[in-house]
């Protein structure tokens, strides 16, 4: 039987498991933060950041959204991600989508999500600027497949274009803006290998003169 209660034990019994092994991680880890990695997710139950990198609390600063979509007008979004850069330094930044994604295939489909048609248009868009490659695979589990890849690297190109990103990369080459797709089936992340790190990596109508400091 499913109860809320089961949230609250499990609570109890992983701080017990934590403290097993470092008695004094949560004090430690309440003074502050200082994580090295920024993720962006998809909202997904079954794509939780911190459990399939194998990492603890206090390693990945996290946002995530239905179908981990990267949108320049999504002001939480770009707070969370502005945070991240500016203020806790952040060394790498991973868009990671996952195959099988729900987001993905209900954007593909003719049918309507109400409320959500309209974050759901974001996919739409990427699939409408990659018909040509999509028509060209034979079946519609490859097409699903690649429609969540290449909402990953859309996601990459468009943090990539965010000025306050180019104005770190002026100063070096961090923060890395990493695609990867998640299985799954297997648990297995993918890197997409389209990482992003320099001005150079971004189209020219979204590369901004970026002053001297
Ligand atoms: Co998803």
């Amino acid at each position: 039987m499913s109860d809320i209660i089961e949230l609250l034990d499990g609570n109890r019994n992983w701080v017990r498991s934590i403290k097993d092994i470092n008695p004094s991680f949560f004090e430690d880890l309440a003074v502050q933060q200082h994580p090295e990695y920024l993720w962006i997710g998809c909202s997904d139950s079954r794509v939780p950041a911190t459990q399939i990198t194998g990492t603890v609390p206090g390693a990945i600063f996290v946002h995530r959204n239905i179908a981990n979509v990267v949108q320049l007008t999504d002001y939480n979004m770009l707070s969370v991600v502005y945070y991240a850069v500016k203020n806790l330094k952040v060394k790498h930044i991973v868009i990671c989508g996952h195959y099988g994604c729900g987001g993905v295939l209900a954007a593909m489909s003719s049918k309507s999500f109400g409320f959500i048609d309209g974050w759901l248009s974001n996919i739409k868009n990427v699939q409408r600027l990659h018909q040509d490659q999509l028509d060209t695979l034979a079946t519609q589990q490859e097409r699903e497949d690649k429609l969540v890849e290449l909402n990953v690297m859309e996601g990459v190109r468009a943090l990539s274009a965010v000025s306050f990103i180019q104005e770190e990369w002026k100063l070096g080459n961090f923060p890395k803006i990493h695609g990867w797709v998640y299985s799954l089936k297997n648990g297995l992340i993918t890197d997409l290998k389209v990482t992003a790190d320099c001005p150079e990596c971004v189209v020219p109508q979204f590369r901004y003169e970026i002053d001297e400091k």
